[in-house]
């Protein structure tokens, strides 16, 4: 599955809440540029009768009085009232059907959990936020450390996550694709690298994958060419930040790397996932994310890294 990169990505919506946000900003846009031309329109009018008969047209105090006061007065009221119409709701519960998901903001990623169906245990994965198309999608948002805010343009508009708190974003995919979001507060060194991915699929699809997370990582009877690579990260201890549940749990510091094999990109959304880009990122870990809190790793052997690199792929 490909990220489908769109030129301005909130004008191409791809679900009820973005739609409405769509909608309210094409009203804008196409309002205001009527706006401008018409008042463009009778600036030149103006100018043209002065010149022409010499003297100031018509009633100024009338044009001062309509356009300054009470045109801007119709038309905000109006915006006002249509805009609290069409904004997308806002809910203090979550519907009935919805599938609520708890997204936490980190320096500079994110955590994300879902309920696992079956043992109600807590399913924890990161920058990737798997959706099934078509069924309203309820975000529990809160933070870490510092203030982050939740953006992906094409499902839906911006929520603050704020320490001590927990904010609510009611999402839905109306259509199965990738989608980019972006960390939209600015939050520290790596803000501007603090992006991930919204993938939508259909229920069953989802249903599969999210039973594939809630496994621990499958590295048991695995080839010697694996445990090789499970060495490397025990011997880095690379635990003490990162769980991966079946081989060191417990680490909340960095992303859990349970099933990292399996998810599209890595670092935040900064670099795709593949063996050559993992290698990229653990060997020059500040060159690709400046601010990261990982140390880089480029002085492991070729050996341990390709051994690591190769691991971690295996986690799916
Ligand atoms: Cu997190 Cu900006």
């Amino acid at each position: 599955m490909t990220a489908s990169p769109t030129l301005v990505p909130v004008l191409s919506p791809a679900g009820p809440a973005a739609q409405a946000i769509a909608e309210i900003s094409w009203v804008l846009l196409i309002g205001a540029t009527v706006l401008f031309v018409g008042t463009m329109a009778l600036l030149a009018w103006a100018l043209v009768r002065r010149r022409r008969d010499g003297e100031v047209v018509l009633r100024p105090l009338w044009w001062l009085a309509g356009g300054g006061l009470v045109l801007p007065v119709l038309v905000l009221t109006a915006l006002f009232f249509y805009s609290l119409h069409r904004a997308p709701p806002w809910k203090a519960v979550p519907p009935a059907d919805a599938l609520v998901v708890s997204v936490t903001g980190r320096m500079w990623w994110w955590e994300i959990r879902y309920r696992d169906p079956v043992s109600g245990a807590d399913i924890v994965t990161a920058n990737e936020l798997r959706l099934p198309v078509g069924r309203p999608v309820y975000l529990g948002l809160s933070s870490l450390e510092v203030i982050h805010s939740l953006w992906i343009p094409e499902l839906g508009g911006k929520m603050d996550m704020v320490p001590g708190r927990v904010n609510h974003l009611l999402l839905q995919a109306s259509r199965a694709g990738v989608y980019r979001g972006q960390c939209a507060e600015f939050c520290g060194e790596a803000h501007a690298r603090m992006a991930l991915h919204a993938v939508a699929m259909p229920q069953a699809e989802f249903d599969a994958w999210l039973a594939g997370q809630a496994r621990p990582a499958v590295v048991a009877n695995s080839p010697a060419a694996l445990q090789a690579g499970r060495a490397v990260f025990e011997g880095q201890k690379c635990f003490v930040c990162h769980t991966v549940r079946g081989v060191a749990e417990g680490s909340r510091l960095g992303p859990d790397l349970t099933h990292v094999g399996g998810r599209l990109f890595i670092a935040s959304g900064t670099l795709r996932n593949g063996p050559v880009e993992m290698k990229q990122w653990l060997s020059q870990v500040h060159e690709v994310k400046p601010g990261a809190r990982m140390p880089s790793y480029a002085r492991l052997s070729q050996g341990e890294m390709d051994a690591l690199v190769q691991w971690l792929g295996a986690l799916k």
